[in-house]
C-alpha cells in the first residue's frame, strides 16, 4: 500500500541575482513526500538547504520548477493565496525560534490561530493542548527570554502544529542547541510524527537526526546527490 504522495517539488531551481552575479543556490531537485513521512535532508552551509525549505514552504517563489502540496500547484497561487496556505498547511520551525519577543509562549502559538480566524475559546484550548503536548504546560505564561533556547524551540514546535498543517518543515532545528537539547527536540520532532503522523521535513546538517529519518537525502552544491536508507529501511 502507498501512501498518498502529499508534497512534490519538479526541477526546482533558484539562482539569486545580486546586481551582475547569479548564485544557482538550487539546481534541479525533484522530490515526492508522502503522508506520514519523516525526511532528513543533508548538507554542508550553503548547500542550499534554506534555499529550498523556503521554496518548498511557499516562502520564496523558484525561478523554474514548481511545488505541488496536495496536488495544489504553488506557482499559480497569487501572494495572497500562498499565504494562506502558508498559515494552514505548513508549519514552520526555525533554528533561531523566531518567536514573537513580547507574547507569551501562549500568545505566540494562539498567534497563527487568530489569523486563521479562530475563536478566542477554541484558540485557547487548542494552545493549551499543544503547550501539553510539548512538555510546556508549566511555561504558558512565560515569554521568550524567560525561556532556555530548547524550551523556545518547543514553543515554535507548537506554534508549528497549531492549525494542523498537512506539513512541518524545519531548518536546523537543532542548531542553535546544546547537544542534550538537541537531542530532546529530535526526540519531540520524532513524537510528533509517529503519534500525531505528521509529515515532517527537516534539513540540517545534524547526523543524528539521520536517526529518526524514514529517509535521508543528501544535498551538495543545490542538488541531490545521494538517497539512504533511514529508520524503517525506506527508500
Ligand atoms: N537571499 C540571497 N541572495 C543571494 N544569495 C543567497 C541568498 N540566500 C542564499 N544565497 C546563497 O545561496 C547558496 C545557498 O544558500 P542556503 O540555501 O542558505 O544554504 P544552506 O541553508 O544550506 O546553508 C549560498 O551560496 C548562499 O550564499
Ligand atoms: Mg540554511
Amino acid at each position: 500500500m502507498s501512501s498518498a504522495v502529499i508534497l512534490e517539488a519538479e526541477n526546482l531551481q533558484r539562482i539569486y541575482k545580486m546586481g551582475s552575479v547569479e548564485v544557482g543556490a538550487l539546481r534541479g531537485v525533484d522530490l515526492e513526500v508522502h503522508h506520514g513521512e519523516f525526511v532528513v535532508i543533508l548538507g554542508v552551509s550553503g548547500s542550499g538547504k534554506s534555499t529550498l525549505l523556503h521554496l518548498l514552504g511557499g516562502l520564496d517563489r523558484p525561478t523554474e520548477g514548481r511545488v505541488l502540496i496536495e496536488g495544489e500547484d504553488l506557482s499559480e497561487l497569487s501572494d495572497n493565496q500562498l499565504a494562506d496556505v502558508r498559515l494552514r498547511k505548513v508549519g514552520f520551525v526555525f533554528r533561531f525560534f523566531n518567536l514573537m519577543p513580547q507574547l507569551t509562549a501562549r500568545g505566540n502559538v494562539e498567534l497563527p490561530l487568530f489569523l486563521a480566524d479562530v475563536p478566542a475559546q477554541e484558540a485557547k484550548t487548542r494552545s493549551t493542548e499543544l503547550l501539553d503536548l510539548v512538555g510546556l504546560s508549566e511555561r504558558r505564561d512565560h515569554r521568550p527570554m524567560e525561556l532556555s533556547g530548547g524550551e523556545q524551540q518547543r514553543v515554535a514546535i507548537a506554534r508549528a502544529l497549531a492549525n494542523q498543517p498537512k506539513i512541518v518543515l524545519a531548518d536546523e532545528p537543532t542548531g542553535n542547541l546544546d547537544t542534550a537539547t538537541g537531542a530532546d527536540i529530535i526526540q519531540l520532532l520524532r513524537e510528533v510524527n509517529e503519534e500525531q503522523r505528521q509529515t515532517v521535513i527537516v534539513v540540517c546538517h545534524d547526523q543524528r537526526l539521520t536517526s529518526v529519518a524514514d529517509r535521508v537525502i543528501e544535498m551538495r552544491d543545490g542538488q541531490f546527490v545521494s538517497k539512504r536508507l533511514g529508520k524503517g529501511g525506506k527508500m
